[in-house]
């Protein structure tokens, strides 16, 4: 047998990477599911206004970390809770949200989720955002594709945006953009079919590439948030920029996300009030 040539060999180290991370996606949602029956004794912490972390988050990270760094022991690890500052490098690199949507699980609102994208050469390579209360599983590879549980998916086809449905979140932390994002609001709303606001900008983007979302945008997001969705929108044949239009994935940045008919549609219209 010949040896592998370069793209196979790439094609092998991503779904390598998909599978440590759905490895570690499956232990974390363990653990989330098994303490949602108990969400009202968890206690919680202020991180910062409207910002807030539990011991189920550092249980869940911790639980991703330990895979990790058992299964890929020279990577970087980005992580919310317990390396947010860690820089990215050339090298493999995870980023991940161990509960992107802390707030619904605390309040026992089933919309939730664990996010980890893995990165390769700075590259987004794989990713997976796993729903934890339906038990959704999204995942793309770089070049491969996206998928929930295993049916491949891709962005809607609406191009009129009067019919579009559009996902969104609020500057609920940086409430000095309220002003500008309430004109976007207004905008969108009057332009559309209507607005959705979940509180999981990881399940966001993966309903983007679902195509249940036609297109999607927030403000301020932190690389862990976006990191995997943005995978899951781009392989499933949609465009993930900043509000500038920019792709600059690994800082905290704004968000736009949608098929490539809405993406545009919504450059405009949110750069225009
Ligand atoms: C938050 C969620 C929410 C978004 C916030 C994020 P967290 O993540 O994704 O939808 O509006 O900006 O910080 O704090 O629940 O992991
Ligand atoms: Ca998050
Ligand atoms: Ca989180």
């Amino acid at each position: 047998m010949s040896a592998p040539d370069a793209k196979q060999r790439r094609r092998g180290e991503r779904a390598e990477l998909l599978d440590i991370a759905l490895t570690a996606a499956h232990g974390a949602a363990a653990i989330i599911r098994t303490r949602a029956s108990e969400v009202r004794s968890i206690e919680w912490r202020k991180k910062g206004p409207s910002d807030f972390v539990s011991d189920v988050d550092m249980s869940a990270e911790h639980a991703i970390r330990a895979v990790l760094e058992r299964e890929a022991p020279e990577a970087i690890v980005l992580g919310e809770e317990m390396s947010p500052t860690a820089a990215v490098d050339a090298g493999v690199a995870f980023v991940v949200d161990p509960l992107d949507g802390t707030t619904n699980f605390l309040h026992g609102y089933p919309e939730y989720a664990v996010s980890i994208g893995a990165l390769l050469g700075g590259r987004l390579a794989a990713g997976v955002v796993l729903n934890v209360p339906l038990g959704d599983i999204f995942t793309a590879t770089l070049g491969g594709g996206a998928y929930r549980n295993g049916e491949r998916l891709s962005v809607s086809t609406i191009a009129d945006p009067s019919l579009a449905l559009i996902g969104t979140g609020f500057p609920f932390r940086d409430l000095h953009q309220i002003d500008r994002y309430l004109r976007q609001f207004a905008a969108v709303t009057r332009g559309t079919a209507g607005l959705r606001r979940a509180g999981s900008a990881a399940l966001d983007l993966a309903d983007v590439a679902a195509g249940r979302f036609d297109g999607f945008w927030e403000l301020r997001l932190s690389p862990w948030d976006f990191a995997a969705g943005t995978l899951l929108v781009r392989e499933a044949g949609g465009l993930v920029t900043d509000l500038a239009g920019a792709d600059d994935p690994f800082v905290p940045s704004s968000v736009v996300a949608g098929s490539p008919a809405m993406h545009a549609w919504l450059l405009h219209t949110l750069n225009e009030p």
